[in-house]
């Protein structure tokens, strides 16, 4: 059984506590929170034996195999170091960081100390990810797609008010590409690999992210286009165009359906299965896989495609002026 700690007490670090407990391959040694009073009721409400508003000192435990980390993005680096620096396998949100810079020197120290660095991203694990991994030839030669996360935040009405909540801020490594893009991003690099070439097309916010923006990845004879927004709804699908058929998928995460349209007989066909709940399970039976195994393999492909995300946003940000505070 590993040993898990958390940092970061927002909804999402529940999810996972939740998720790795119903993976039954983690079992909850330790909170961490900026305020006593919040790592001790999540420490109580899920049974943690152990909680700290020390990073440090928390990273120096002994207990703890596996650090979640859910903090705001530009926070990642700093509090995803003192983990690997005292050998403790990390889980790292997504947008894993907010640099390439920090990408590459933290994976040196993972690297130098024997441990792992996982990028958090619930859609890939899926098994719905795999069977649309598997079937892709179905399609034949690809020509094009259309991948989107569009959802308008709740956040946005505090930062129309005037406010500039974390994930609309720079200087948190905000914006609709690193927070909601990353997901059909990551589907892309999953099944297409690396492209090209890069172009993003961004509205830019006061603040200076992005609040939506059109991704545009070209390959030999396909393009792929990724729509993404934290600042309007949408109801539209995902889809893959080949010239044998096309893959529609109602959401990018979590990917729930998949279903594959025959170009000439026209004849829809459903590949995905029902998937859990609480599909952030998934992910943890993958780490959790590769902690007990030291699978390297299935660890290289996946730090492969984290590489190759954050190097595609860092470009598509460069492109439009899009500079982080860890960037000044
Ligand atoms: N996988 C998913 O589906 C999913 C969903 C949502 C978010 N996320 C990712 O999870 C991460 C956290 O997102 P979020 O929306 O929960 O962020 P958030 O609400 O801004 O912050 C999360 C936690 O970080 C701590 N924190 C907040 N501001 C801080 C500051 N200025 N300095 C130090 N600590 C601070 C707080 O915990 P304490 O007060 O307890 O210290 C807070 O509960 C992000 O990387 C986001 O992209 C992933």
């Amino acid at each position: 059984m590993i040993s898990f700690a958390t940092v970061g007490t927002g909804w999402i670090t529940e999810s996972f506590i939740q998720a790795a407990l119903e993976s039954k391959q983690m079992q909850l040694a330790a909170i961490y929170s900026r305020s006593i009073e919040k790592a001790q009721a999540l420490a109580d409400t899920y049974n943690a034996p152990h909680y700290f508003t020390n990073i440090e000192e928390m990273a120096q435990s002994t207990g703890i195999d596996v650090v979640y980390i859910a903090s705001p993005n530009a926070l990642h680096f700093q509090q995803v170091l003192p983990f690997l620096k005292n050998n403790k396998h990390v889980i790292c949100e997504k947008p894993i960081f907010s640099t390439f810079a920090e990408w590459e020197e933290a994976h040196r120290v993972a690297e130098e100390n024997g441990v792992y660095l996982f990028e958090a991203i619930r859609n890939i694990h899926t098994p719905n990810f795999q069977i649309l991994k598997d079937k892709l030839s179905l399609a034949g030669t690809l020509r094009s797609a259309m991948l989107s996360y569009i959802q308008y935040s709740s956040r946005y009405d505090k930062f129309l008010n005037g406010e500039t909540p974390n994930v609309f801020s720079a200087e948190f490594s905000g914006g609709a590409l690193v927070d909601l893009g990353v997901y059909p991003l990551y589907i892309a690099v999953g099944l297409f690999g690396a492209p090209k070439k890069v172009t993003y097309h961004p509205v830019l916010l006061r603040s200076g992210i992005d609040g939506s923006g059109t991704l545009v990845l070209e390959y030999d004879g396909f393009v792929c286009t990724i729509l993404c927004s934290k600042i309007a709804h949408s109801s539209q699908q995902s889809e893959i165009h080949g010239e044998n058929g096309t893959f529609v998928l109602s959401e990018a995460a979590p990917i729930s359906d998949v279903t594959f349209i025959d170009s000439h007989t026209k004849k829809a066909q459903v590949l995905s299965l029902e998937q859990a709940v609480k599909d952030m399970v998934y992910e943890c039976v993958t780490f959790a896989r590769i902690i007990e195994t030291g699978n390297n393999r299935e660890y290289e492909t996946l730090k492969n495609w984290s590489r190759t995300v954050l190097t595609i946003t860092e470009e598509a940000r460069r492109q439009n002026g899009i500079v982080f505070g860890a960037e000044k």
